[in-house]
């Protein structure tokens, strides 16, 4: 039996995510999980008051911060990571696919030439199924394409962090109609996650509630295996591959995809500054 991870969630009302703080015991070690960056798409000011939640949590249990991870290049919010390692530092890692990512977007951004394709922004990259640990907590990367080419699920001690494959069971599943996106591939890493054991707890990376509940986070294999709209148990891949295309085609950008991708794929640094001293993030017109 592994051990029991403890985990804190936080909740971003802004962009529906929410990011975790994993750790093995109070004065331990803990990992921080897809933390959001503020950011005001209309005077274009990024702020720190979600990573300050991280931050605080950090320092109220005495944690040392090994590791900040991040499930995939997200297209819904920035990323806190490089910021939040000036705090307290930490390895920031993502999946071992990321160059995929980083790719494709410095093409559609016509980022700067020497902008690497390799990854190496981050500090670690993750392969499918790596072990690592974080203090006494035995945690491993899962890979779980789908959504983007590069998705991780990270299981620590006796809970998975999920990402974006499965939202909770009345919501579904994530889209696949990002570049490098795939129904059917997502539809193979559901099935790898929920073949683990029933009880295994799964956390999110969103929830998007329906108007009757509030936001939850946890939920659990046997629960997603029983009543997923999506992909409950005895969904073929063929029929979800038909639902989830059809309804990405009913679906509109992310508010903050344009900035969101251009700092994550940048492990969360803000794009170099132009000859003022300014940074700018730049709007591919009619283009994606
Ligand atoms: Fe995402």
């Amino acid at each position: 039996m592994s051990q029991p991870a403890h985990i804190e969630a936080f909740f971003d009302p802004t962009t529906w995510t929410i990011s975790y703080v994993v750790y093995d015991q109070v004065g331990g070690s803990a990992a921080i999980l897809d933390p959001v960056l503020d950011y005001d798409p209309k005077s274009g000011r990024t702020g720190h008051d979600n990573a300050q939640k991280v931050l605080d949590f950090v320092h109220a249990h005495s944690l040392t911060v090994t590791w900040i991870l991040e499930t995939h290049a997200h297209a819904d919010h920035l990323s806190a990571a490089a910021w939040l390692k000036q705090q307290v530092g930490g390895k920031v890692a993502i999946g071992a696919k990321i160059g995929t990512v980083q790719q494709v977007f410095k093409t559609l951004f016509n980022l700067e030439a020497d902008f690497a394709t390799d990854g190496s922004q981050f500090d670690h990259l993750f392969e499918d199924d790596e072990t690592f640990a974080i203090g006494t907590l035995s945690a491993r990367a899962i890979a779980v394409p789908g959504h983007t080419p590069a998705d991780l699920a990270y299981q620590v001690g006796d809970a998975v962090f999920i990402g974006d494959t499965l939202f909770m069971p009345d919501v579904g599943s994530a889209r696949c109609d990002f570049p490098g996106g795939n129904a059917a591939t997502l539809y193979q890493s559901v099935r790898k996650l929920l073949n683990l054991p029933a009880q295994t707890r799964l956390f999110l990376c969103h929830d998007y509630p329906p108007e009757n509940r509030k936001p939850q986070w946890q939920t659990t294999v046997a629960a997603q295996r029983a009543a997923n709209i999506h992909l409950h148990d005895g969904v073929d891949e063929a029929t979800f591959v038909a639902m989830r295309t059809q309804r990405d085609k009913t679906l509109g950008m992310p508010m903050l995809i344009l900035p969101a991708i251009q700092v994550n794929i940048r492990a969360g640094v803000l794009p170099p500054a132009d000859t003022n001293g300014i940074r700018y993030l730049r709007i591919p017109m009619d283009a994606l």
